[in-house]
């Protein structure tokens, strides 16, 4: 429904646009600079609402200006102030309580934006002269003066000031406030009725840093209000750390030619424009008409939506924020507006002209005065908003508060005057203009106070979405609103699913310099940039940033590591060598077999105790070797697990001693089989040997010094607990520190030495003709046993972690296998698979054929 509203108004825009360009009857041209609205008391309204396009061909002196083709432009937007003015008078006059018997009125002059023709107006209506001549000083026609009501650009305000105060004439000004004109010293008698923009900065910014928009531009005019806003704005922006990209001054001088200023615009999407309506004016028709509608534009102004239709359906200015005073909407102005018409204000100059204009009204009498075949609905709200806005602006309740101020100021004195002269009652009012002062004074005062006539609150915003697509739609939708004494975080609201963007951004536009750094990075300043121009670099190693935006990573905590993201810290897994670990399983699993095997073994020996083969070598040296063996199968276990102080120690001692017992009963079972058959030793040693059973006290001998070793070992330095956080990613390897490198290694040299001796016997009695002679395998396992632990120090020093500790497991197991396969091996086979070699009969035969073979040594 409302869409076919909005269609049915666009349909009669170009209604509206032939008016304007043909046929138009020269009534239409016709004007006066004045007019006048008769009152008992009179009010001075200096309002700009026509203009001339050139002054070379302009009449002199003569009223009315007539027949001046199209140099004549009317400014019909603000006729409200003339409507506001109007009304204002209105309700003052009908209202018994103020004023009473005494009638407002008002004298209407038109101001151009020349000095000269707005010093002439205002001299002209001071003396009230006849025909335009100048009588200075004298009030021709005796006119009750009040005030003047003078704007809206400061300039008019200032220039016609310069007159009045000569006079101590009050003066009511009602354009944007200007702290040039609160100057008291040069205008003594100037009121400023606007609300001053104190949080006006405050405002924009915040909705920008709403919107997290940093990278935004400035344009403002290069005067006072422009210098000082734009202090304001950099200031509020370096704190909500917002940067200007561009700030683009207007001198008054400017022109579109200025090239440069046209530069680095398409930098932001997002362009303050800051301003007046007057000193903007050319600079926004011509971003206008250029089309720049990549931007978001946030204003103070409410521009003029399209004065002259054109055919193109994109505006620039379509989704333009604008902020402006918040006011009470004044219902009954919009009533008053309805009423508004030619014959109900037969004195008003411009009537006609919009009822000719707008409604096809045709002049009917040579005075430009009767008008006929008027549309009979004609009024002043059927306009579209864009041509005709009913609401009050903020210049029209500006207008509306002044006259009110003088209105109680004139109540005020008269009620004075009554109280110290009460016989003058009925009389009426006889004052001088600048006795006003004093109330005008207190009425300003009291304005703080917020009098019911005085709507305006400085510190709240309205937030105006400008909806203007298609173009004409010129549609102001309250989007939100600013309010400076909310508390901090609530002054801004919003709703932000009413907003429509410029067309180009599909969503909510972006402005940055520099798009913002994800977690896992930080910004780095580039050098001799704006601070909201950076780049983003990843964090260091084991360093995070969990936010967007940071300057600095944070270090991950100990034991903790940062994912590949950079941007959270997990706690470190713990690695070790576990039961639960396939390879540990696998280990222990084979560990376990070996020593059961090997307790199979002692079985077997056991059962065949008596058998030649096991009673050939030693069975008490076999029986300890077996046992030995089974623990050093067992000790493997101890580096499985998670390791804890008990099971460092106890894995090398364990692993040294067991290893240790092991070697030694091999080297006695080889001196033992050297002694039987070695006679070439020295008689005395051998027997020696032979006699005190010597070979007995090699275990506990090689053992104890394995001990002590040990012990050296455990006393200095004691293998401990370590943890490995850096060697595997996100991982802490727990592992045995050895503690002194040193004691390893005399451990393991102390076992490669055994070997060695046990290998040299061993070798030394390989060619001996026993049928059990073991002295071969013995060698053999020894052999094995000594690579096995000299290859295992290469590559244990070249792996880390559960690797290693495998590997040292590994070549326990390895080398405890060597010594069972190796020497008990051949045994079980002839044990088990040809007993028939394992008896006495079989045995003398063999050991018969081989010393036949032999010299007896
Ligand atoms: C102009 O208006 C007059 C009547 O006011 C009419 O007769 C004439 O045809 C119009 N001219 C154009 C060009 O519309
Ligand atoms: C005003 O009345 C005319 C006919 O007199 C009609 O064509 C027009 O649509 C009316 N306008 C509005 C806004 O009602
Ligand atoms: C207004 O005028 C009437 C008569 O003209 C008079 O009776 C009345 O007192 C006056 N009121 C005031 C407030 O001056
Ligand atoms: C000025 O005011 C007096 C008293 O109110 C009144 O009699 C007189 O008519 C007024 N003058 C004009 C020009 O309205
Ligand atoms: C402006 O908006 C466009 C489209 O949304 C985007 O690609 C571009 O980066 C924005 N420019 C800036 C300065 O943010
Ligand atoms: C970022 O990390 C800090 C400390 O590590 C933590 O306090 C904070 O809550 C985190 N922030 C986010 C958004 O995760």
């Amino acid at each position: 429904m409302l869409s076919w509203m909005f269609f049915f108004r666009l349909l009669q825009i170009p209604k509206f646009v032939s008016a304007l360009t043909y046929n138009i009857s020269t009534c239409y041209y016709i004007i006066t600079e004045e007019f006048h609205h008769e009152g008992d008391v009179v009010v001075g309204a200096f309002f700009p609402l026509h203009t001339f396009y050139t002054e070379k061909k302009m009449p002199h002196k003569t009223v009315p200006y007539q027949y001046l083709d199209n140099r004549i432009q009317y400014n019909f937007k603000n006729y409200k102030y003339i409507l506001a003015l109007q009304f204002a008078i209105e309700e003052i006059n009908r209202n018994p309580n103020l004023l009473p018997n005494t009638s407002l009125g008002f004298d209407f002059y038109n101001v151009r934006f020349t000095e000269k023709y707005t010093l002439d107006n205002a001299f002209i209506w001071l003396t009230a002269l006849v025909n335009r001549k100048y009588f200075p000083n004298y009030n021709c026609k005796k006119r009750n003066f009040t005030a003047a009501l003078t704007g809206t650009s400061w300039i008019t305000s200032a220039q016609i000031g310069t007159l009045l105060q000569l006079f101590k004439f009050p003066q009511i000004t009602f354009g944007p406030y200007d702290p040039l004109l609160s100057d008291h010293g040069q205008y003594p008698s100037l009121y400023q009725m606007a609300p001053k923009d104190t949080s006006l900065s405050l405002a924009i910014v915040s909705l920008i840093a709403h919107f997290r928009w940093s990278w935004v531009g400035l344009i403002l005019p290069d005067d006072h209000k422009g210098n000082k806003i734009v202090s304001d704005f950099r200031e509020e922006m370096e704190r909500k750390g917002i940067c200007l990209a561009f700030v683009k001054m207007i001198p008054a001088t400017w022109t579109s030619h200025f090239a440069k200023f046209w530069e680095h615009m398409d930098e932001t999407n997002v362009t303050i424009v800051y301003g007046d309506v007057d000193s903007l004016e050319g600079v926004i028709r011509n971003i206008e008409q250029r089309l720049l509608t990549q931007n978001v534009w946030i204003m103070n102004i409410e521009h003029h939506v399209i004065d002259r239709a054109d055919y193109f359906m994109l505006d620039t200015f379509h989704g333009s924020l604008i902020f402006k005073h918040s006011y009470r909407e004044n219902f009954e102005f919009t009533k008053f507006i309805k009423t508004v018409n030619p014959k109900k204000y037969p004195e008003d100059i411009y009537l006609p002209k919009l009822w000719h204009l707008f409604f096809k009204c045709s002049f009917a009498d040579i005075n430009c005065n009767v008008l006929d075949n008027c549309q009979t609905n004609a009024s002043l709200d059927v306009f579209p908003r864009h041509i005709f806005d009913v609401a009050m602006n903020e210049e029209s309740s500006s207008i509306y508060n002044g006259v009110y101020a003088v209105a109680h100021s004139l109540h005020e004195m008269r009620l004075q005057e009554l109280q110290m002269q009460p016989y003058e009652n009925g009389k009426g009012i006889v004052f001088f203009p600048w006795q006003l002062n004093r109330f005008l004074k207190d009425t300003e005062v009291k304005d703080k106070r917020c009098l019911d006539w005085k709507q305006t609150i400085d510190t709240e915003y309205d937030i105006l979405n400008l909806w203007n697509l298609p173009k004409g739609l010129g549609l102001k939708v309250k989007i939100g609103s600013f309010s400076a004494n909310a508390p901090q975080g609530q002054q801004l609201s919003l709703s932000e699913q009413m907003i429509q963007w410029p067309e180009i951004f599909s969503e909510i536009p972006q402005s940055v310099c520099s798009e913002s750094c994800e977690p896992g990075f930080r910004k780095v300043t580039l050098e001799g940039k704006a601070i909201c121009c950076y780049k983003c670099t990843p964090c260091g190693d084991n360093e995070i940033s969990n936010e967007t935006d940071v300057y600095q990573c944070v270090k991950c905590p100990e034991g903790h590591f940062a994912n590949t993201e950079r941007n959270n810290c997990f706690q470190k897994s713990v690695i070790f060598l576990a039961y639960e670990d396939p390879l540990g399983m696998a280990l222990a699993s084979i560990a376990l077999c070996l020593s059961s095997l090997t307790v199979f073994v002692i079985g077997i020996f056991v059962k065949h105790r008596d058998t030649p083969i096991v009673k050939a070598n030693n069975r008490a040296l076999s029986y300890i070797l077996l046992l030995t063996l089974t623990f050093c199968f067992l000790c493997s276990l101890n580096f499985i697990g998670q390791p804890n102080t008990a099971t460092c120690i106890l894995q090398q001692t364990t692993f040294a001693v067991t290893f240790t017992m092991a070697l030694a009963t091999v080297l006695a079972k080889a001196i033992t089989v050297v002694l039987a058959f070695k006679v070439s030793f020295p008689g005395k040693i051998v027997r020696w040997l032979m006699l005190s059973r010597g070979p007995n006290y090699i275990i506990p001998i090689c053992t104890l010094i394995q001990l002590l070793i040990c012990g050296i070992w455990m006393a200095t330095s004691p293998p401990f607990i370590d943890e490995d956080a850096h060697t595997e990613y996100g991982q802490i390897i727990i592992l045995c520190n050895k503690g002194s490198a040193v004691a390893f290694h005399s451990v393991l040299g102390y076992l490669c030495f055994l070997a060695l001796g046990s290998y040299t016997m061993a070798f030394l009695s390989r060619n001996l003709p026993d049928t059990f002679n073991e002295s071969k395998y013995l060698s053999f396992s020894m052999l094995v046993f000594f690579c096995v632990w000299v290859t295992f120090l290469p590559v244990y020093h070249s792996t880390k972690g559960k690797i290693m500790v495998a590997m040292e497991v590994f070549s326990i197991l390895a080398s405890s296998t060597a010594l069972l396969a190796f020497i008990f091996g051949p045994k079980c086979y002839i044990i088990l698979l040809r007993p028939e070699n394992n008896s006495f009969t079989h045995i003398r035969k063999k050991t018969y054929s081989r010393r036949k073979n032999f010299p007896k040594i």
